[in-house]
């Protein structure tokens, strides 16, 4: 059996959606099990870029079967958008499967991340406004829809009238805004309904049965550890688990069954949203970086934070998820800095610590403690093998690999899928 998890090491936009593209091309089945539409995975393939949102990034390897899985939470609307995106292209995607243990993402939801952020105002967790925090808040609260609902239309319309009462009182109630209208809503859904209808599938037994059969399956995951709902800056997190962990809840599948889990390390940090980020730069070197990286979300267009790399945000990244490999991406970018830093460490009211605590106040007002790196001053973006590195880049690497305690397995120089540096075959 070969099964692989690729998750994000740091605040998500790691390259993660590069990496699943590049191993996609071995795998039989690509699944993803968390998050939803807010994710925004770059996949480039001979300067073509597409962006991925809720499709799995290996959706253009026309042989692998790709799975939204039960752990995801889908908005319809956007999907078929996607869909018909990649049809435009002349790129099929009868290889697309649902499952149908997924929640939905309501039109309400949508409206309700937005009206909460505006609530809540200077204390925004800025989030893409696609409506995940209500629909896993609904998931949770058991008013949510499934996408099985949609099977059997009378289900889904017997489940909306009564959910719908609640959110209509939430959005009139509390926000004082326009209640959506039942019936819309149902001849919105008897539309979109009919095209998803053949991709409906019990995704669970798809994908163990392709386990068992010894076929490569791949786990995608969205965002990563610094969002996680569980040990992410709470609150300025996203609403799911986007670790390895989040595969076997997200994707029904045994923790005994997870072989290689990949950690997709960026070689700086970035950040979108609000919440503590103690390497961050707010000068030239952050503009600088934003700049060579071309650091502008993928989902939101919103410019991204930048920072030095934090390597007790990847050493927490390692520990939680297991990881087995690290993928480093974006080094390329670091190429024409004299000096660059690392955070090996934070300080706060004269005591020092390596990992993330609970408090964001400690860690909001916590010192950065940095090691320094001769910078190579080189374009590496024609490397193909690691002893062609130039010796700081390597210098570098080393110390993520020694710090992480885990070996890196291949570099990432440019964002098309062959800008590769190769290390161990995974
Ligand atoms: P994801 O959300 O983790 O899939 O990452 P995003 O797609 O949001 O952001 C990563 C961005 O970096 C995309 O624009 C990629 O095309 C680009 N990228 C990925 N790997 C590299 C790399 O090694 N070098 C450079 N320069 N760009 C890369
Ligand atoms: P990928 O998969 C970066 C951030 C949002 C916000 C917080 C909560 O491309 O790495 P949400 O809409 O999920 O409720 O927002 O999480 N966020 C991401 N940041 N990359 C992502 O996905 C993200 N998905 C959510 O900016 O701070
Ligand atoms: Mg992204």
């Amino acid at each position: 059996m070969s099964s692989y998890v690729v998750v994000g090491s740091q605040w998500g936009d790691e390259g993660k959606g590069k990496i699943v593209d590049v191993l996609g091309e071995k795998m039989d089945m690509v699944v993803r099990f968390q998050g939803g539409n807010n994710a925004g995975h770059t996949v480039v393939v001979n300067g073509e870029k597409t962006i991925l949102h809720l499709l799995p990034s290996g959706i253009l390897n026309q042989n692998a079967i790709c799975v939204i899985g039960p752990g995801v939470v889908v908005d319809p609307f956007v999907l078929l958008e996607e869909i018909e995106t990649l049809n435009k292209r002349g790129l099929n995607c009868d290889h697309l499967r649902i499952s149908d243990r997924a929640h939905l993402i309501m039109p309400y939801h949508v409206k309700l991340d937005e009206l909460q952020e505006q609530k809540l105002a200077n204390n925004k967790i800025g989030t893409t406004k696609r409506g995940i925090g209500p629909c896993y808040a609904d998931k949770y609260t058991r008013i949510g829809l499934r996408v099985c609902d949609l099977v059997d239309f009378d289900i889904f319309k017997e489940r909306l009238a009564t959910t719908l009462k609640i959110k209509n009182e939430q959005i009139i109630k509390l926000y004082d805004e326009k209640p959506f209208d039942y019936d819309e809503l149902v001849s919105k859904f008897e539309v979109v309904r009919e095209k998803l209808l053949p991709m409906i599938t019990d995704s669970v037994e798809l994908v163990n049965k392709y386990l068992d059969a010894d076929k490569n399956v791949l786990f995608e995951g969205a965002q990563a550890n610094m969002l996680d709902i569980n040990y992410g800056t709470y609150p300025y997190v996203t609403s799911s688990s986007p670790t390895s962990a989040g595969v076997c809840e997200g994707a029904g599948v045994s923790p005994k069954k997870l072989d290689t889990i990949i950690g997709v390390v960026k070689a700086y940090s970035t950040r979108v949203g609000e919440g503590p980020f103690v390497s961050e730069l707010l000068n030239d070197m952050g503009e600088h970086i934003r700049k060579v990286g071309a650091e502008y979300g993928a989902t939101t267009g919103r410019p991204r934070r930048c920072g030095w790399l934090d390597l007790c945000v990847v050493k927490q990244a390692a520990i939680i998820n297991g990881l087995t490999d690290l993928v480093i991406t974006k080094i390329d970018v670091l190429s024409d800095i004299e000096k660059i830093k690392v955070l090996v460490g934070y300080e706060v009211n004269g005591k020092q610590y390596d990992y993330i605590p609970a408090s964001l106040k400690d860690y909001g007002n916590s010192k950065a403690i940095y090691k320094e790196f001769d910078g190579w001053m080189c374009d590496i973006t024609k490397v193909r093998k690691y002893d062609d590195l130039p010796a700081n880049c390597k210098k570098y690497l080393k110390f993520i690999e020694e710090y992480t305690k885990t070996r890196i397995s291949l570099v990432s120089v440019g964002p098309d899928r062959e800008n590769n540096i190769i290390i161990n075959e995974l």
